[in-house]
């Protein structure tokens, strides 16, 4: 029965009476940008499938590192294409490699950014998946003595956070040991803890050419079906030592979003992924939708669910528009 005492619509009479009583604020101190490093000189080439997103050779990152540092971004996270792959991606962990020369000439250049630093093998190996296979299978534990050793190398080179997404189990333990052995015991871990199995990671693919060769990845990321299994994830990471919970991705998984951060007290991140941006994007470019509006009411959402970060290649745009 309505009583006509109690009226909701009194609080959304005007945008200040709105803003009074706003319980999410989205600022771009939640956002970390990725980027895209290459190898070369003067690169600076748009992803198809990514409007607005550019390869970028290492000064070229490092410029526009510095826009995302003044726009108030408080971090970027690395992603690169190396000059060589192999069977076991031994060019993830080379020093001279695009991403680990990117991470110190950012720190350089500008020292306050956090950097994140994306641990996995899939775009350094000749075959495309996150680890050493044995036969069709990605062997566990001897991948994980090769991310340790990618770990260590980004840490090396600068990097503030390290940030697993190749869904080994036991990757946090393994990375979370070799740091503390070589004195980075402060360098922050944020696990990929929640990544799914998703077609959402196509364009991501295209552009860091990163594609399985063979079958997908279905046997080591989660699948999409799966919530509880999700908590588990969680529960086990922070046991091995994550300091930052991630769930990837985003807009079609906030209930798992939801789900995790009731359960747990470290921080939660969500990555709003390629195809999720790549969807809006062209959308957008057709007329169809009002870019701006859709992108604050996805992200707004993000936080509204649980996200205290939120990793998204909208950073920027959105930086500016809030
Ligand atoms: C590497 C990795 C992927 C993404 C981030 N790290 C791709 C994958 O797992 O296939 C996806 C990011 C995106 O789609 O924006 N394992």
């Amino acid at each position: 029965m309505f009583n006509k005492i109690i009226r909701p619509r009194r609080l959304r009479i005007s945008e200040n009476m709105r803003a009074l009583v706003r319980e999410t604020n989205l600022t771009a101190k939640d956002f970390v940008y990725p980027l895209f490093v290459v190898p070369g000189k003067n690169v600076r080439e748009e992803i198809p499938s990514m409007p607005n997103c550019y390869h970028l050779s290492v000064e070229n990152a490092v410029e526009l590192a510095k826009k995302i540092s003044a726009l108030g971004i408080p971090a970027v996270e690395i992603f690169g294409l190396p000059e060589y792959k192999d069977e076991i991606g031994s060019a993830a962990w080379d020093m001279n490699s695009p991403v680990q020369r990117a991470i110190s000439a950012i720190k350089k250049a500008v020292p306050e950014l956090v950097i994140v630093g994306d641990v996995c093998l899939c775009q350094y190996t000749s075959h495309g998946h996150c680890g050493k296979l044995c036969g069709a299978y990605v062997d566990n534990d001897e991948t994980l003595k090769l991310l340790q050793k990618v770990a260590l190398s980004q840490a090396q080179a600068g990097a503030d956070i390290i940030a697993p997404s190749d869904m080994m189990d036991g990757r946090v333990a393994a990375i979370r040991t070799a740091l503390d052995e070589n004195n980075f015991s402060n360098v922050v871990i944020m696990s990929y803890a929640v990544k799914y199995a998703s077609a959402f990671y196509g364009p991501f693919r295209d552009a860091a050419d990163s594609a399985p060769q063979f079958g997908d990845r279905k046997q080591y990321q989660m699948d999409c079906a799966n919530a509880r299994e999700a908590l588990k994830e969680v529960e086990l990471d922070i046991a091995e030592g994550a300091d930052i919970i991630m769930v990837k991705p985003a807009l079609a998984y906030l209930d798992i979003v939801g789900k995790v951060k009731e359960k747990i007290n470290n921080p939660v991140a969500v990555y709003n992924v390629s195809g999720e941006y790549a969807m809006v994007k062209a959308a957008a470019q057709n007329g169809w939708i009002d870019e701006r509006r859709i992108v604050l009411e996805s992200l707004t959402a993000m936080k509204r669910a649980g996200a205290d970060i939120i990793i998204t290649y909208h950073a920027i745009d959105a930086a500016q528009w809030i």
